[in-house]
């Protein structure tokens, strides 16, 4: 604790005074460390959301909400989106540290050679309905990933714990192509190893039997970014969820299986599907106001998709890069007047000059221009989101081996605010 800090708080209520200590963190704000506060004052802390709680200690990446940074391991989200790619990505949140070239050149084929599927679990696709969302088809693969790797299921073993990590990093773009194939009646195609990461997805998604396909390296380029701008993100709610479920002991896959489910939410990682879909309702420009009135409209359910964070009340770096990278893409591939990325354009515009959203903090996020990259690609909505679980997956792993390797980690097991009726006898039927 710096000198010129209190180590300390102090809390009084209903006669007692508690000294709960305190503890800085490198960047960010201090803590105050309430583990005892039940113990010796007898009473709950109260923060549903957790809009004030700190969850864990993590020194994988770090949001300042307010000057709009991210941090993957000290570096920052822009320069590691314009010169690293996404596999060194992979083995900096994992490991804490750039790689060494000898590092990388060791890293990336113990990722390639992971990447095919065991052949039986072909079955388990054709198991689901042709018009099955492809996210419901990814957490249900992901956790079915238990029935056939057992060898690495042991959460004690660091070994088994790293098989584990390298065989969900690289099998979850496989799973999701063939998730994308099955959904449009496609052949399953293959891993490449000669091909890298991000090409081998592509190759994976957009190639058929048929025909030669060459993956073009604007798009695999562009892919690459999107799985780096997307890779971690702090504690969000589908990284608490893979943390909460990690702190019982379940085995790897069955909490990653957990972060797919919760990251569909369209609160969460499922904006960027909803987020288009808005984009493609309004159409056009002259019919943006009626939509920035809708989300004013407390009375509307109706939100921006990828609009607002629960951690940035200023602009979200990603969605810097993402908007730099949409320009890109879409002005390489001939389709810079792309109507819905003029409406995208001049919503941030009309939105970031209206009081209610300056008032708010309110921002595009890493979800308002994903979408329109993704669709130009070629990618159907249904695939925005499966496409943000496949990059998050190293997060959630990196966090989840955080946990797991810490010493003084338990269950987690939150208390509550009772509201609900006090204690009384059993009335029968008859007396009711
Ligand atoms: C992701 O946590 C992460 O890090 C997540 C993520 C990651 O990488 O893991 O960054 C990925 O999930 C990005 C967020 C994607 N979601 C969306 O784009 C959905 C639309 N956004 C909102 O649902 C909302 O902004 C949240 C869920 C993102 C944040 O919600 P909060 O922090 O609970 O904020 P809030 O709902 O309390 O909003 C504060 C105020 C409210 O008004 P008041 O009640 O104070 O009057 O802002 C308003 C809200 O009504 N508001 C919006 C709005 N978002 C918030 N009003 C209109 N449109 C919006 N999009």
């Amino acid at each position: 604790m710096p000198q010129d800090k209190p180590a300390h708080a102090t809390l009084s209520f209903d006669g007692k005074v508690l000294e709960l200590p305190m503890k800085s963190p490198t960047a960010g704000p201090d803590v105050i460390d309430i583990q005892k506060l039940y113990a010796q004052g007898d009473v709950f802390t109260y923060d549903p959301g957790f809009t004030s709680t700190a969850s864990c200690e993590s020194a994988i990446t770090y949001i300042d909400g307010i000057k709009g940074e991210l941090l993957y391991r000290g570096y920052p989200i822009d320069q590691l989106a314009e010169k690293s790619h996404f596999l060194e990505v992979c083995y900096l949140l994992l490991y804490g540290e750039l790689p060494t070239a000898e590092q990388l050149s060791d890293f990336v084929p113990r990722v390639t050679r992971h990447t095919m599927l065991h052949e039986q679990m072909v079955s388990f696709f054709r198991g689901f309905r042709r018009d099955a969302h492809p996210m419901a088809i990814v957490c249900g693969i992901m956790g079915a990933m238990a029935a056939f790797y057992h060898d690495s299921t042991d959460i004690n073993d660091p070994e088994q714990r790293e098989i584990a990590s390298i065989r969900m990093i690289a099998k979850i773009p496989t799973i999701t192509a063939w998730a994308y194939k099955y959904s449009i009646g496609q052949p399953f195609v293959y891993p490449k190893n000669e091909l890298d990461y991000s090409s081998n997805f592509l190759n994976m998604c957009f190639s058929v039997p048929a025909e030669q396909y060459a993956v073009d390296p604007i798009l695999s380029r562009a892919m690459d970014r999107i799985f780096t701008l997307h890779a971690d993100h702090e504690q969000n709610a589908s990284t608490s969820t893979v943390r909460l479920a990690g702190s019982s002991g379940a085995n790897p896959f069955a909490c990653i299986a957990a972060g797919v489910a919760c990251l569909w939410g369209p609160a969460h990682g499922g904006a960027n599907e909803a987020a288009l879909s808005m984009l493609r309702e309004i159409g056009t420009v002259d019919r943006i106001p009626e939509y920035i009135a809708r989300a004013k409209d407390k009375s509307d359910p109706f939100r921006l998709m990828g609009f607002g964070h629960r951690v940035y009340k200023n602009f979200d770096p990603r969605a810097k890069v993402m908007k730099e990278s949409a320009d890109e893409v879409l002005g390489l591939m001939g389709i810079e007047n792309n109507p819905t990325l003029q409406v995208a354009k001049e919503l941030e515009k009309i939105a970031l000059n209206d009081p209610y959203f300056i008032e708010k903090k309110l921002y595009p996020n890493v979800d308002f221009y994903s979408g329109i990259i993704l669709d130009a690609m070629g990618f159907p909505t249904s695939m925005f989101t499966p496409i943000f679980a496949l990059a998050r997956t190293v997060g959630w792993i990196a966090q989840w081996k955080e946990m797991i390797s810490d010493p003084t980690q338990k269950i987690g097991r939150p208390r509550q605010l009772y509201t609900g009726a006090t204690f009384r006898d059993y009335v029968d039927v008859e007396n009711r």
